[in-house]
């Protein structure tokens, strides 16, 4: 007896199998990947700014050098995520329009100010740290090309992080206002890395059924209590203090138990009042309108192969 396309796909999840871009799938599937995919290809877009910032400010060559690369590769990210996303069927054009519209979103972190060449620290070991947590999980999503393209940005992720740290180590043992610097830099970005992770479970309304379809092998809490578990041992050795006066280890469950994330100031941010929000945009769609000759070149070059080889094959 002929199983229904339903039943297929259902049995496919069921098997942990990927679901690729020409099976069938249902509407809401296809409805909530794209949403996921393109958001976290305009985070990665958009992610590049706040570090630009400090490419030409960076304190050596070497540590220019390092921050360039590490810019470029979320340039690439956002590429990789976008040509995931229009596996799905939507236009590159149509996810651009809603980022600038602000119909989509994209990481509330990345609406927060880069003050210090600290932050260069701080966003490379906690930021990339928590993108990390969340994408490592994502290398077990069940569709396809998502899970594909997280495999490489996870490679060039862990370099992030690492140059990160470093540069927070470094600065932790030079001079008292270096190591102030730094500890300043971990207070600033410390909680707005917690909700990286978004809402709590019992908050978020796309957990349970993204969960039931593989797309979330994790949820929201579990992967920010991964995160916290392994980067406060981090903050220690750095001999800073992580700004939150009620973390403490619990024996029993043996990990750390911390405060409550300020709730109000997660939603502000992501509704679009966050320090930073008005700017970013502004920035990408400036970026964008400048890209425009770039753009018409490569489809005009396109254009002129196509006819070249179709003319050789004529
Ligand atoms: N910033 C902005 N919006 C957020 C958010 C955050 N930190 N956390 C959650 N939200 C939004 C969700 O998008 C959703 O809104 P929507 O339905 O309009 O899309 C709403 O808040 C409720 O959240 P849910 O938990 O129900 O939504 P999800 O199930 O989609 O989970 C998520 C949120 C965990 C961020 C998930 O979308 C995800 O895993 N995305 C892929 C990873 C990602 O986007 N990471 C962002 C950072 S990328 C990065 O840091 C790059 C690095 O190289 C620097």
């Amino acid at each position: 007896m002929e199983i229904s396309l339903e039943k297929k796909f259902e049995n496919k999840i069921a098997e942990d199998l990927k679901i690729e871009p020409q099976d069938w799938m249902p509407d809401e599937y296809r409805k909530t990947l794209v949403r996921q995919i393109s958001q976290h290809a305009h985070s990665e877009v958009v992610g590049m700014l706040p570090e630009a910032n400090w490419l030409t400010r960076a304190p050596s060559l070497k540590r220019k050098i390092a921050l360039l690369a590490k810019v470029q590769d979320e340039g690439g990210h956002g590429l990789y995520l976008y040509s995931a996303a229009e596996t799905l069927g939507v236009s590159r054009d149509s996810m651009i329009e809603d980022l600038h519209s602000g119909k989509a979103k994209y990481s509330s972190i990345f609406n927060y100010p880069s003050l210090t060449w600290a932050d260069m620290g701080a966003i490379g070991w906690l930021v990339d740290g928590a993108a990390i947590m969340n994408q490592v999980a994502l290398c077990r999503t069940s569709y396809g090309p998502y899970a594909r393209a997280m495999v490489r940005i996870c490679k060039e992720e862990s370099f992030h992080q690492r140059q990160g740290y470093q540069i927070m180590l470094t600065l932790s043992n030079g001079s008292t206002e270096q190591k102030e610097m730094a500890q300043d830099a971990l207070n600033r970005w410390w909680w707005p890395a917690l909700m990286m992770f978004g809402p709590k479970d019992s908050d978020s309304p796309n957990s349970e059924q993204s969960t039931r379809w593989r797309i979330k092998r994790l949820s929201n809490d579990e992967l920010r209590q991964k995160f916290v578990d392994a980067t406060v041992p981090q903050a220690l050795f750095l001999g800073l203090t992580v700004p939150d006066k009620d973390l403490y280890w619990d024996e029993n469950s043996k990990s750390y138990r911390f405060g409550e994330i300020n709730w109000d100031e997660f939603w502000t941010v992501v509704k679009g009042d966050g320090p930073c929000n008005k700017d970013r945009i502004q920035t990408r769609i400036k970026a964008h309108e400048n890209g425009e000759w770039v753009r018409e070149a490569a489809l005009a070059y396109a254009a002129k192969q196509h006819d070249r080889s179709s003319k050789m094959v004529g």
